[in-house]
């Protein structure tokens, strides 16, 4: 009788490490790319296994030692750092103009969104140079045209076009240019993981588990 009651607690405790395992690997195990950020749930390295199914958009990228994230609308950003308690994802430009990223990321059909508030500018491509007052973005302008972020009500100059009119969170200034001001995403996860994640943190049982990986 001893022996089996023994036999029985074997059991239970080998079955209840086994779910602890399973549970570490769904939402704690991270990989790396270079030094780069942490990767865990819900984002992965794309080609890589994990326990859980990857997550449309969510998929990073590892080259050389670099994470990127890739936007049909604009190709790849650098990954620079993840916050995942508060949903915040920081990106840099490798072509470091950011004002180019705003024209032309289009976030729809995306999980993110812009963490920053948004005002509606217009991108103008002159022909000639605007009065100082207004300063040309480096990044987007040649040697025959220059680009400017102005507000969509201004009058608009005949030697300029309205290339977009489109919500960012920053104008073009040449004081705080940099290749990641603004690149700051927050995400939300399709309603199906939301319930997913709920369900496992109401757990109290498996949440101490996932607490303890
Ligand atoms: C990536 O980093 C690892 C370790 O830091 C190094 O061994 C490897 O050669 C690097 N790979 C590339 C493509 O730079
Ligand atoms: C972007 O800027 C960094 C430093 O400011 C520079 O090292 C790098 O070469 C630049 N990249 C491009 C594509 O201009
Ligand atoms: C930008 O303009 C569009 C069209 O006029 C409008 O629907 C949108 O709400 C505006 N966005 C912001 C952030 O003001
Ligand atoms: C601005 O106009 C020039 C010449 O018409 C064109 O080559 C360039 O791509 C345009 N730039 C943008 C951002 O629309
Ligand atoms: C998620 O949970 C909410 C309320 O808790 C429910 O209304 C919704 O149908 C659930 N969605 C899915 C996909 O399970």
């Amino acid at each position: 009788m001893g022996t089996f009651i023994f036999f029985i607690l074997f059991l239970v405790i080998t079955f209840q490490s086994s779910i602890i395992k399973v549970n570490c690997a769904n939402f704690q195990a991270t990989e790396f790319c270079g030094t780069g950020p942490d990767i865990h749930y819900p984002f992965q390295i794309k080609g890589q296994q994990t326990q859980y199914e990857a997550l449309p958009g969510f998929e990073l990228l590892c080259k050389d030692n670099i994470t990127t994230i890739h936007f049909p609308s604009y190709g790849d950003l650098v990954v620079k750092s993840i916050s995942y308690d508060t949903k915040k994802i920081d990106l840099l430009d490798p072509r470091n103009c950011s004002q180019g990223v705003f024209m032309n990321l289009d976030l729809s059909h995306t999980p993110f969104k812009f963490y920053y508030f948004l005002k509606n500018f217009s991108y103008l491509n002159c022909s000639t140079n605007l009065s100082p007052r207004f300063i040309e973005v480096p990044c987007l302008s040649g040697s025959t045209y220059h680009v400017y972020t102005v507000d969509p009500a201004l009058y608009v100059p005949s030697s300029c076009e309205i290339v977009k009119t489109v919500a960012i969170p920053f104008e073009y200034s040449p004081y705080v240019s940099d290749n990641s001001l603004g690149l700051r995403l927050t995400w939300d996860l399709p309603e199906s993981e939301d319930n997913k994640t709920l369900a496992q943190t109401r757990d109290s049982h498996k949440a101490r588990y996932i607490e303890n990986c």
